[in-house]
Parts: C-alpha cells; structure tokens; sequence
C-alpha cells in the first residue's frame, strides 16, 4: 500500500488526525453493537487465566502499562507488563494459567518476538496485538488480536498506539465478562465508554491550533517534565518518549506521587512541567503536585476538562481543554494531546518529524 500525505505536512500529523477513524474501525473488530458485549475471541479464555503478562517495546509497552490498570481494575486479573529486552533475558518466572499478551505494531520487533517464543516454548498462551496482519507475530502466536490503524509512516507512533489502546480496553472488558466481574448493566455501560472513544478523540484534535501556540514556547525548554496519576502515568511515559523522539528535548516522564522522590530536584526556575491533570477522583492529588512544581518555578501546562481549568485557574501558565469523558475515551484524548505537543513542537524545532534521527521505524536486529 502507497501511503499518501494529502493535505497534511507530514504523516505524523495525518496520522495524529486519522486517529477518530481508524480506532472506530479497530473497535468495530472487537465490539458487537446488536449484542451490546465484546466479542470472544477464538482460543482465548480469560476465566481460567491466573495472570497476563503483556510484552512489548516502546511505545507499544506503554501501551501495556495503561492496560494493567484496566485489566486488574476491570477484570479483576493480576496483570505484569515487561519490556521485550528486559524479560527475555531475565528468565521469568512462569505461573500455571499465564496467559501472554505480545504487543507489536509491526509484529517483527526482534525482542518482542523472541520473547514471545520464549513464552510458546514454556507452554503459554500467546497472543499477538498487531497491526500488521501477515507479520512473523502474527504467524506465530496461537491467538492473533488485530489493530486496523492501516500503514503507519511516521517513526514515531501515534495511530498504532490509540489502536492498541482501544483493541486493550475492549479485551479488558471481555476479560472482566469471562471473568463474572461485570452484570449486564455494566457491559453495556463499558460498550457505550468505549463507542464514545473516536467521538471524544475528534473533540480533543480541536486542541491542535492550542497547542501550536503553546508550542512554540516549549520548544525552547531545555527540560520537559511529564506528571500523571494512575492510566495517566504510563501516558505521561509515552508523552515524554513521543517528545524527545521527535524534538530531542530532554523529556521524562514520572508518577506524579514520584515527585518528592527525586524528580523534584529538576525542577527550578523555567522548567517546563506538563501535567496530565483529569478532574477525576485523584485530581486534588495532582493538583498538589502542581503547586509543589510552581513554588518552585515550574512553567506548567496542564492537561485537562473544563472543570479542571477552572480549578486550575490562576496557579498554571495554560490549560489544554480536553474534553471530559469516561475511563479509556478520557485516556485517549490526552494522548492525542501529547502527540500534538511532540509534533508541533519538533515542528517549531524544524526537525525531520516523520524520520528522527537514530531512529527506526522497526527494530528487527538486537
Ligand atoms: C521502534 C519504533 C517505535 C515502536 C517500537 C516498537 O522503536 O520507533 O515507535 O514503538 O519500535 O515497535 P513495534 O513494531 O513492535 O510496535
């Protein structure tokens, strides 16, 4: 398939704005709307399982992360995510009832497959999430679970991503119905969560003029810190990750509540800090966080809704509204916004945005 640009600059920011359309075409593969339930999925059987485990590399482990805390929070299932290269050579432990979950945009990462082999040798279930359908993963595994993000150009991941996402949260679900931890009532309501998500993502690429503005000013950080509570967290990695692929600025990503264990010492007088700010049941906790970073000189650019700028008011530089939605729809907004902050501000930078320099769009050599 020949990849076009179109209208856009560059495929990054195309495929930051196919995102709305190719996550409702993934989730159309996982979720049946006449049933108003996800689909099983040939082969895999939450109920017995005793553990996942998810694998993957980059941006496809963040992926995993955030998925931990749907996995254990909705399905009940204890849920451990590894780096390919870290888990491969640490000669995991493996439980009776594991269950393997691979994660691989191209489905050739040469880690990610290794270490899915590792896990067919010892006798696990193994599934590949992948979006490319004829892949060595996808070959391999007993269970294929499908992204449809189509051809991804820019090396850095953006639509790849939200796929994983949306494929995640409805596996999750699924998990948690073989699992007896939802009633009817709540499967429907996780299905209309889940349906809301391409609409919310439409909504948050409204931000886009926003954050060109702001991004002009952060492209002149030498240092860019990210923050995030709970599914925000691994986002606030990947916002980190997605920033200095592109732009080469110095950016890490922390625990919020990681603060005052070392992150805090960075923080002085002209630091940019961006804070993945919901107004959810935690937000007073992070908005403690940002007054620790202001008192001490952090610029501060919150991710947030409507409410939360409000709140925020008067204590941050700017706000990005976003719009407030539920669970993974409102996770799914806030990395469209950082990926908008990475392009914009590797555009102002006048980088190579869809071919950074080091980079690979797939490593398929250690
Ligand atoms: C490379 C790419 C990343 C990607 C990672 C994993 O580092 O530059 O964008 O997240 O590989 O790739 P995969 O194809 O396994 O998802």
């Amino acid at each position: 398939v020949l990849a076009e640009k179109g209208s856009y600059r560059h495929f990054m920011e195309k495929e930051i704005h196919e995102q709305p359309e190719v996550v409702a075409r993934t989730l159309g593969a996982y979720v049946d709307q006449v049933e108003n339930t996800i689909r099983a999925r040939d082969g895999l059987d939450f109920s017995k399982a005793s553990r996942l485990l998810i694998v993957g590399c980059g941006t496809a482990a963040y992926a995993g992360e955030v998925a931990e805390y749907w996995f254990e929070r909705i399905a009940r299932l204890p849920t451990e995510v590894d780096i390919a290269s870290e888990f491969r050579y640490r000669d995991p432990a493996f439980l009776e009832g594991d269950v393997a979950l691979f994660i691989s945009q191209s489905g050739e990462t040469a880690d990610t497959l290794e270490a899915m082999r590792l896990c067919k040798a010892a006798g696990l279930i193994t599934v590949a999430l992948v979006n490319t359908a004829h892949s060595t993963m996808a070959r391999e595994a007993d269970i294929v679970a499908p992204t449809l993000a189509g051809p991804e150009i820019g090396v850095a991941s953006t639509k790849a991503f939200s796929c994983q996402l949306a494929a995640l949260a409805c596996l999750a679900v699924r998990a948690g119905i073989e699992r007896g931890h939802l009633d009817t009532a709540s499967v429907t309501d996780h299905v209309a969560q889940l349906m809301a998500i391409p609409g919310t993502m439409s909504e948050a690429l409204r931000a886009d003029g926003q954050i060109d503005q702001l991004a002009r000013d952060l492209s002149r950080s030498e240092i860019v810190l990210y923050l995030g509570r709970d599914q925000y967290f691994p986002m606030a990695l990947e916002g980190a990750l997605k920033l200095k692929e592109i732009s080469y600025i110095h950016a890490e990503g922390y625990a919020a509540g990681e603060l005052k264990h070392g992150p805090i010492a960075l923080v002085e007088e002209g630091v940019s800090v961006i804070v993945l700010a919901p107004s959810d049941s935690l937000f007073a906790k992070t908005r403690s966080s940002i007054e620790q970073v202001r008192a001490r000189g952090a610029h501060v650019l919150a991710l947030t809704d409507e409410a939360g700028a409000e709140a925020l008011e008067g204590l941050v530089q700017a706000s990005i509204l976003l719009p407030a939605a539920r669970g993974a729809a409102n996770l799914m907004s806030a990395a469209v916004a950082v990926q908008l902050i990475a392009y914009h501000v590797a555009v102002h930078k006048g980088t190579d945005v869809d071919q950074p320099r080091n980079l690979a769009k797939s490593v398929t050599v250690e």
